[in-house]
């Protein structure tokens, strides 16, 4: 069994009761960590790897992708940058759809090599943690194809910890007949999704031009009842009560929310719900940020992800993301570095990691900068020095 570890200048813990530690060393044995303290009161005999002034921090959690795709969207976003619109594209069959076509078309394997190789890439930039989503397989086959690629992806070597959701209710399949499809969704395909264990979360589009409060609903009763948790993309376009129905179900987080009113924060502070802000996708789609004062104020606890996607969001790199939370959403660096740690694994219903504490998963990272705050400025560069995803080197000293 061998301990070991690092000594640093600063340790950021993203513990409540701990803060930042300086001049203090992090000890893991096994996949787990056994010390965070002042380097001088390290157990004796460990291997200390001394950083110097990097900072140390927990692997970043990124609760919000859809990182499972294949084919380009370049031309459409080219169309959009000119001034298209992301909602007439989709309803001319782009946008989702046009991934839905790329991912039917794929087998299995590869969706699997294309989903391992962006994993790896995301470990590459400090993240130790990503839920992935389904969403572009829309027919049943599809769907279960996204989520065995996912389910094998994640057992690959040198790959983040992955949380998969089963995206119940993305787009209409195309010509589909809607109360059917919805029906077939909650009445089958949620269940089976479970018995199989391939998702821990359903989320379903709650939006004008994507789905109902009482599509949704179906759907997130169906999932309730089967020990999935839920998770709803909401508000993106338009508030049309998401929040609300989120509180209502015990959903674990609600997403993007640039669209919603004081009373659907109320909801999801009464309730507990997360909100998953996704600043890529708005800066993408030239949107105004969502309330995150008014969020922050209620007691909402607030996760940032990167909505890793080929339409809105199109990036691998949380680090980006959290860069443009403070950039445009006004948020502090100690907010955004909590909220793509502790608060997202939080969210995933993972207490095990996104700190740095004694018995957490050994998901660490030490950042070739010399402060925490510094994470959110070198914008898309890999700032990463070594980064430990289960005690396990994914990116070792160079
Ligand atoms: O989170 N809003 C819906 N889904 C994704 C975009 C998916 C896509 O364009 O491929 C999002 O922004
Ligand atoms: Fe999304």
């Amino acid at each position: 069994m061998t301990r070991r570890g690092f000594a640093a200048k600063r340790v950021v813990t993203c513990d409540p009761g701990r803060g930042t530690l300086e001049d203090a060393a992090v000890v893991i044995e096994e996949g787990r960590i056994v010390y965070v303290g002042p380097r001088a009161g390290a157990p004796a005999g460990v291997a200390l790897v001394d950083v110097g002034d990097r900072v140390v921090t927990p692997g970043l959690v990124d609760a919000h992708t859809h990182a499972c795709w294949v084919g380009s969207r370049h031309a459409e976003y080219a169309v959009r940058m000119a001034g298209g619109d992301y909602r007439d594209i989709a309803k001319a069959g782009g946008g989702i759809l046009s991934s839905h076509r790329a991912v039917a078309a794929a087998t299995e394997d590869e969706l699997v090599e294309a989903l391992v190789a962006r994993l790896r890439r995301m470990a590459t930039l400090g993240v130790t943690t990503v839920e992935v989503k389904s969403g572009y397989g829309l027919e049943p086959e599809h769907e279960r194809k996204q989520l065995r690629a996912i389910a094998r992806a994640a057992a690959s070597r040198d790959v983040p910890a992955v949380v998969p959701t089963f995206l119940a209710l993305h787009a209409l399949p195309p010509s589909a007949d809607r109360a059917a499809y919805v029906t077939r969704v909650a009445r089958e395909l949620v269940p089976e999704v479970a018995r199989e264990g391939l998702a821990r979360f359903v989320d379903a589009y709650v939006d004008a031009n994507a789905f109902t409060v009482e599509e949704a609903r179906a759907v997130g009763e169906a999932a309730r009842g089967r020990g999935l948790g839920m998770r709803l993309h909401v508000g993106q376009f338009a508030d049309i009560g998401g929040a609300e129905l989120a509180a209502e179900l015990g959903a674990a987080s609600v997403d993007h929310v640039e669209h919603i009113a004081p009373a659907g924060i109320e909801a999801l502070a009464r309730a507990g719900v997360a909100a998953v802000l996704l600043p890529v996708a708005s800066f993408t789609l030239a949107q105004p940020p969502p309330p995150v004062k008014a969020l922050r104020d209620a007691g909402v606890s607030l996760v940032v992800a990167s909505d890793a996607n080929p339409g809105t969001a199109p990036t691998e790199s949380l680090p980006l993301a959290l860069a443009l939370a403070v950039r445009s959403y006004g948020m502090t660096p100690d907010e955004a570095l909590v909220a793509a740690t502790r608060h997202a694994a939080l969210s995933l219903g993972l207490a095990d990691r996104g700190v740095l504490r004694e018995g957490a998963r050994a998901d660490v990272v030490v950042w070739d900068l010399p402060h925490e705050h510094a994470l959110v400025q070198p914008w898309g560069a890999a700032k990463t020095h070594a980064v430990l995803v289960d005690g396990v080197d994914v990116l070792r000293p160079r």
